[in-house]
């Protein structure tokens, strides 16, 4: 191994912190009558990667346009390393951005997109080669220098964005949708990609996305946005596993919800589907309360015969998705219910009776809004 090969696995290993920290404080923003952002609080480590998680319309790329300095809040604050940047225009802040369509310039060679912001900032001519070079290295594009941004893929043009954002060495990098023109076989090698680049670099991240899996799959922490407030700030392991409220509980991931009213205050439920369940999670609730039970496809479970505390169904479609299958049910109530089992575990045809159990009781959720709540719509 060569030891420049040697010198990058280390600098790979323990990246410097040379991102910035944030910090939101009270950011509101509205335009005309429309209040597009509301009482936005959030703090970001140097270093870290954020996701901005909502459904269109929510408010993310307000909230990015804001921290970039594109936009002045109407009301709240902005700080880096804890200096506020309320005043400071935007190409002052040392921002990298990567828009959605990569707006990279067409008139402009690979190598003179990368090298725009440095010759914006009059950077000496040696100093600003020697950066692109090494920028398109990065990206691994160092072939591609002399071609214009139309002679380049899709996967190509957005690894040159990057180049371009990160060649100004900023102290955070602000992403807007930056795969949503990428096709879904690309997508998933673009996000490891960028994820392990811009963790290498160090730098502070936001993503701006409205796809729950590209938020999990790359950011430390996700802000799930709704309606222009934050619901829920966590990593994504516990937004799934302990979501603080029925849309983000609908948004991460899939969920069953099924209408439910409490027996008893030590967390009785009887479901409108049929059926018993004993939720000490839905305790704390006086007897006749209406609730809604969430329940995720893979902690369900079919039998093709009953058995104590199973909720008879009949089985409607059964997708067979490789390695797992999905089975649709129909409840007596009418209700819907998605159960994801291994494909070898279930062979029952559509139409057929069968009985649903819960596998782990401890990981159903109850929310006090109804079932039929627009809350949950997913977009
Ligand atoms: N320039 C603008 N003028 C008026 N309304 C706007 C403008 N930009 C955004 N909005 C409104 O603000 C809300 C949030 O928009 P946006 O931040 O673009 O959402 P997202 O990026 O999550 O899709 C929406 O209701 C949108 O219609
Ligand atoms: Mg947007």
């Amino acid at each position: 191994m060569s030891s420049s090969a040697i010198r990058m696995q280390t600098a790979a290993a323990a990246p410097e912190a040379r991102g910035c920290a944030l910090a939101l404080a009270g950011i509101g923003h509205s335009f005309g009558g429309t209040i597009a952002l509301d009482a936005i609080d959030l703090t970001v480590a140097p270093g870290e990667l954020i996701a901005l998680l909502g459904p269109s319309g929510c408010g993310k790329t307000t909230l990015l346009q804001i921290i970039a300095g594109f936009l002045q809040p109407s009301r709240g604050s902005v700080a880096f390393d804890g200096l506020r940047v309320d005043h400071t225009p935007a190409n002052r802040r040392r921002i990298g951005m990567v828009f959605q369509n990569y707006a990279l310039f067409p008139h402009l060679t690979v190598a003179e997109n990368v090298a725009y912001g440095l010759r914006a900032r009059q950077a000496p001519r040696a100093m600003i080669q020697s950066r692109v070079a090494e920028m398109l290295a990065r990206v691994q594009m160092t072939a591609f220098g002399a071609r214009f941004p139309r002679q380049l893929s899709g996967g190509q043009q957005q690894r040159v964005a990057l180049a371009r954002a990160l060649a100004i060495d900023p102290v955070l990098v602000l992403l807007d949708e930056p795969f949503s023109a990428l096709d879904k076989n690309l997508r998933l090698d673009m996000q490891i990609e960028i994820k392990s680049l811009l963790k290498s670099c160090g730098v502070t991240s936001i993503i701006v996305t409205h796809d729950q899996e590209e938020a999990l799959s790359m950011a430390d922490r996700i802000v799930v946005l709704n309606k222009g407030r934050i619901e829920q700030i966590d990593t994504p392991d516990a937004l799934y596993d302990a979501p603080a409220s029925l849309f983000v509980n609908g948004f991460i991931g899939h969920a069953n919800f099924l209408e439910g009213r409490t027996t008893d205050p030590r967390g009785h439920v009887a479901l409108a589907a049929g059926g018993t369940l004993a939720l000490p999670q839905a305790g704390q609730r006086p007897a006749g309360t209406e609730i809604t039970v969430s329940i995720r496809p893979e902690n369900l479970t079919l039998s093709a015969g009953d058995a104590p505390g199973a909720i008879p169904t009949t089985i409607r479609v059964v997708m067979p998705l490789g390695a797992v299958s999905v089975i649709e049910c129909v409840m007596a109530s009418g209700e819907s219910v998605k159960v994801s089992q291994s494909r070898a575990a279930w062979s029952g045809q559509p139409g057929v009776p069968a009985w649903l159990g819960i596998t782990d009781i401890t990981k159903v959720h109850v929310f006090d809004a109804p079932a039929g709540s627009p809350s949950i719509t997913r977009p």
